[in-house]
């Protein structure tokens, strides 16, 4: 099997680097979302070590980095929650993985094997003092966030997760650049995924799902390929490259 990052020069992708998340969240600064959804980052090693006993119950059969992982998740999460203003003292799982958030929050979360990053928001307001400002005083209506390695695909896996017109986007972009828009457009419909609260009759695939984006043009923006009779909700993403990883996040507005 062909690696996608065969069609670069030999390359061995570093873990992050010291100030990873710091980085990460200089980059979201300057996203329009920043001022409304309150993004968090931090190391597993740091995190997992305080678990609620109700939530343990979800992951307790879980092999130990599994635990880990969702035990810094949570934790990351009860700690953005308490900053704009929601109780978030227990966080369950619903049977497809999606987080159960308080009423009238969103949120979502991703891990690397060494960090997790955590987005929420309450859904329409102003309530935190985080002003608004993606689109008035739109409702939020998900938020998803992603993040990725740069060498995480297998070349023969793009059929099973590009649409033939991203394919033909990608294989026309230098060979050294492949890997990373690959990975971008493949961590933009992970969010887009979790966005909607995961998977669902018209999207049962990753084929289900397209960008039209052109690379420079901000972020990509993800759509349903079938039509659809009622109206999509607006978009607003985001993207940025830190070391060795792609992080994405789309949000749903009405
Ligand atoms: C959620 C999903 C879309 C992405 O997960 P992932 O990128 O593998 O992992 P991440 O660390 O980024 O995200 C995991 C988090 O997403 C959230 N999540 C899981 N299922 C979810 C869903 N249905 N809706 C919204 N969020 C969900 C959870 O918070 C989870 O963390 P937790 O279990 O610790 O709470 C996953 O269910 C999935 O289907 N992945 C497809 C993997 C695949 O086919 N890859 C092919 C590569 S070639």
């Amino acid at each position: 099997m062909r690696f996608l990052s065969d069609v670069e020069p030999a390359q061995d992708l570093p873990e992050p680097l010291p100030g990873f998340v710091d980085r990460v969240l200089a980059g979201w600064q300057e996203c329009r979302l920043s001022t409304r959804i309150l993004l968090r980052g931090g190391r597993i090693q740091d995190l997992c070590k305080v678990q609620p006993g109700e939530e343990r119950y979800f992951i307790q059969d879980a092999p130990q980095h599994r635990q880990r992982e969702f035990s810094a998740g949570r934790r990351l999460a009860h700690q953005a929650l308490a900053m704009i203003g929601a109780d978030g003292t227990h966080l369950p799982r619903k049977p497809n993985g999606d987080v159960v958030w308080p009423p009238g929050v969103c949120g979502s979360l991703s891990h690397t094997e060494d960090f997790c990053l955590v987005a929420v928001a309450n859904q329409s307001t102003r309530e935190t003092g985080i002003a608004c400002n993606i689109a008035g005083e739109d409702q939020i209506l998900g938020i998803g966030i992603d993040i990725e390695k740069l060498d995480r695909l297998y070349f023969d896996d793009w059929q099973m997760l590009f649409s033939m017109q991203e394919m033909e986007m990608l294989e026309a972009l230098p060979s050294e650049w492949q890997p990373r828009y690959a990975t971008l457009i493949f961590s933009a419909k992970e969010s887009y995924i979790k966005a909607i609260g995961g998977w669902n009759d018209a999207i049962t695939d990753f084929c289900s799902l397209q960008t039209n984006w052109q690379i420079g043009t901000a972020s990509p923006l993800i759509y349903p390929i079938t039509e659809t009779t009622f109206s999509l909700p607006r978009q607003v993403s985001w993207h940025v490259f830190v070391d060795s990883y792609v992080v994405t996040a789309i949000c749903l507005t009405s």
